[in-house]
């Protein structure tokens, strides 16, 4: 028998072999992000990529590139590029990150109303391809996007989640470990919430080797962190003049990735759909939960104070109000 690389396999091998399965994660949206997550996958060696952009040729240069990057980076993992749906077909992982950023007299309706579109659209046909598979968006306005690529997909909803949590609480991370000048690797932080200015950092239930933020610094100072973490990507912008975050954005992403491939129930905050937990139904809100093989296990809830709780409450509040605006202002 000659295999597709045109070698004879021996007969011990043909009788007992099925057809191998090597992970597959299609990414919607070859841009700064997109183009980052590809080389993040694949550098780690979790699965091969499938990069998929409308714009011709982005997504076959930026897929050749990386190949070309495999043997000094030392993995064998497939990387292509494609404008066409057909080529993403059984992928375990559907990533969304397509989408236009806000240009100079653009209101925020038209920008959800084109992201809205572009979304719905990718998660249809994608997921059409991969029916197996779980979608994680990236797009903003992303707890929007994430209920709207849902709605498009018909999966699940535990096979749904939206990433930006993880993002809010690595940056928190960051702020803390300058601030205290320790590690980031001893410090876990924790935002819930929407994804924006009415996010939600917890001081109390974030910790330095255990010990409780709120043992260790100030209120003042704690404040100067929180609402640094909530302008965390204004920040970034603000800097950079043209564009936004992609390196934190593309690791947060890779992180529910290799949670989910390799089952290891990591707990991330990620947007997922929320049956009356925190007393919310019917959104996809940032709350921590565990990540495996199903998708999300376990939804992990918090005891939170009165102020906390409003907090939260408002964050839910704001992203009920821009879903039913945006189901409105998709295809109208
Ligand atoms: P980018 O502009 O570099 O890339 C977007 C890509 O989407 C472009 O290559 C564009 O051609 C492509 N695209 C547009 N329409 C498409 C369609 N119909 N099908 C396929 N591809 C399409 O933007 P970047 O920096 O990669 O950001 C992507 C999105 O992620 C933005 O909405 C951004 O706001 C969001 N974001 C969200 C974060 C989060 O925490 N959730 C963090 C960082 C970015
Ligand atoms: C960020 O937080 C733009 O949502 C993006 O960097």
């Amino acid at each position: 028998m000659v295999d597709q690389i045109g070698t004879h396999s021996s007969p011990l091998l043909t009788s007992t072999a099925t057809p191998c399965h090597s992970p597959q994660v299609t990414i919607i949206g070859a841009g700064k992000v997109g183009s980052t997550l590809a080389q993040r996958i694949a550098e780690k060696d979790l699965a091969n990529v499938v990069l998929l952009d409308v714009v011709e040729g982005l997504p076959q240069g930026i897929a050749l590139d990386l190949m070309e990057a495999r043997g000094m980076e030392r993995h064998d993992r497939f990387i292509l590029g494609t404008g066409d749906y057909g080529d993403t077909s059984g992928s375990d992982i559907v990533v969304i990150t397509a989408g236009l950023a806000r240009k100079p007299g653009m209101s925020r309706d038209d920008l959800v109303k084109i992201n809205a579109n572009i979304v719905a659209d990718a998660a249809r046909r994608a997921i059409a391809q991969s029916p197996a598979a779980f979608l994680i968006v990236v797009t903003n306005p992303l707890d929007v996007m994430t209920y709207v690529a849902w709605q498009s997909s018909g999966l699940p909803p535990r096979r749904v989640l939206g990433m930006a949590g993880g993002l809010d609480a690595a940056r928190f991370q960051t702020f803390i470990a300058m601030e205290l000048g320790v590690s980031s690797l001893d410090i876990t932080a924790m935002v819930l919430g929407s994804h924006g200015d009415l996010m939600v950092p917890l001081p109390r239930h974030s910790t330095v080797n255990g010990v409780p933020l709120t043992e260790l610094l100030d209120d003042p100072t704690i404040e100067q962190l929180v609402q640094r973490t909530r302008n965390g990507g204004a920040e970034i912008v603000a800097l950079m003049k043209t564009g936004s975050a992609y390196y934190a954005p593309a690791s947060a992403t890779c992180m529910m990735i290799e949670s989910i491939l390799h089952n290891r129930l990591r707990i991330h905050t990620c947007a997922v759909y929320l049956q009356g937990e925190y007393g919310i139904q019917d959104l996809f809100l940032g709350v921590p939960c565990s990540l495996g093989c199903h998708g999300v296990h376990r939804v992990l809830e918090l005891t939170l104070t009165p102020q906390e709780n409003q907090a939260l409450q408002t964050s839910a509040q704001m992203v009920k109000l821009q879903i039913e605006s945006a189901l409105h202002l998709i295809n109208h």
